[in-house]
């Protein structure tokens, strides 16, 4: 992948001297009055915008939009505030949010672009208005400041080796569907890339899609289409790119009488993923612990808002396909499966062991040791 890790010890120190540097530069510009006053008016009492892409999967609402949220109040004594959109899956939409923001005087903006591209021009737009630009979760083109995710090639490495795990000796018995994002989202290429590099030449990939949208719905109907394409008991495995479309095609799974299920990957630990997991109807989700990812992003958009320097807060760089270079911070992820939840999401305090085990889980729960 296209990441460069520099050392921690590098970057702390890096911080170190950003620090002092920074101070040193205020001090040569106390005479620049239009720098001291606004600097000072600004204080913690900032604007961020933050602007998230869809909200059929459940983790934008659920987790990153209150995460992000709560970081930026604990940072700012209370004082910042978050300006919310989110734009539904649609790349316009989105653009004229960020039009809305500008108008609005936000001091930052926070963006996880629908479509990578198509985001830009904005994001150019946004810098010329003197207001920086975060990227959250999938790396924005356009001059951003710096950027949060996880280590999207290994989700799709670690989505790769679950699947060939449960495939065991029978991975070449027949074939596989792979159901990856949407072509628009840079994340999606690395998750199919990063399954590719673990699968390929060890299973048959019967059928493939580029699901539009990352629409459970597209999934299902796909799924429908590579059953009566493949046979329905040709399919030994299928890799979901993440869990709101395994929904859909465990839902297309059982439609066409499959029984019993091939074993389904997914991402993002979302409640109805742990619950299949637990019912053994889906194999395995990624756990992106998101309360990191928010917590960067809230850190590097309070420092960029306030002018402050980010070598501190980032660990690494990345570079877009028009952006060399940006300062990041990747975090791990954890593959989950029914015999790691307790020690992951639960443990996490993401879901209590009530929350997945309600009245239709309670014996699989059981069965599980989960209590
Ligand atoms: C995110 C996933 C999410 C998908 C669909 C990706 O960019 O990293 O967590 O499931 O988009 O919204």
């Amino acid at each position: 992948m296209n990441t460069r890790m520099r050392r921690a010890a590098v970057a702390v120190a890096a911080g170190a001297m950003a620090v002092s540097l920074a101070a040193c530069g205020s001090a040569k510009e106390a005479g620049d009055k239009t720098k001291e006053s606004s600097g000072a008016a600004k204080g913690d009492a900032i604007k961020v915008g933050l602007l998230l892409p869809e909200n059929q999967t459940a983790r934008y609402e659920k987790f990153d939009k209150p995460l992000i949220e709560k970081k930026v109040a604990e940072l700012t004594g209370g004082k910042g505030e978050v300006v919310y959109a989110n734009a539904k899956q649609d790349a316009t939409t989105q653009n004229s949010q960020v039009d809305t923001m500008i108008t609005n005087k936000v001091d930052v903006l926070i963006v996880d672009a629908v479509d990578s591209k198509a985001i830009a021009g904005s994001v150019k737009k946004a810098k010329e208005a003197g207001i920086p630009v975060v990227a959250y979760d999938r790396l924005a083109e356009g001059p951003i400041d710096a950027y949060t995710s996880f280590d999207n090639e290994e989700v799709g490495k670690v989505q790769g080796k679950a699947l060939l795990e449960a495939l065991g000796d029978k991975a070449k018995d027949g074939q596989i569907v792979m159901m990856n994002g949407s072509v628009t989202d840079p994340n999606a290429k690395l998750f199919k890339s990063g399954a590719h590099s673990v699968l390929d030449g060890k299973v048959n990939v019967g059928k493939e899609y580029d699901t539009v949208e990352w629409k459970p719905e597209n999934a299902n109907t796909n799924m429908a289409a590579a059953l009566s394409a493949l046979g329905k008991d040709k399919v030994v495995g299928v890799y979901s790119a993440n869990d709101g479309m395994a929904g859909g095609i465990i839902t297309a799974l059982k439609a066409a009488g499959v029984s019993p299920l091939p074993p389904v990957t997914g991402q993002d630990a979302e409640l109805a993923g742990v619950q299949r997991i637990v019912a053994g109807e889906q194999f395995m989700s990624v756990y992106k612990p998101y309360a990191p990812e928010a917590e960067a992003a809230a850190k590097m958009a309070v420092a960029l808002a306030k002018g402050e320097k980010l070598e501190g807060v980032t660990t690494s760089t990345v570079d877009s396909p028009t952006t060399k270079g940006v300062a990041s911070v990747l975090i791990p992820v954890v593959s989950l499966t029914k015999g790691n939840i307790k020690d992951t999401v639960v443990k996490d305090g993401v879901y209590s062991i009530d929350e997945i085990c309600s009245d239709k889980y309670a014996a699989a729960c059981a069965a599980a040791g989960l209590k």
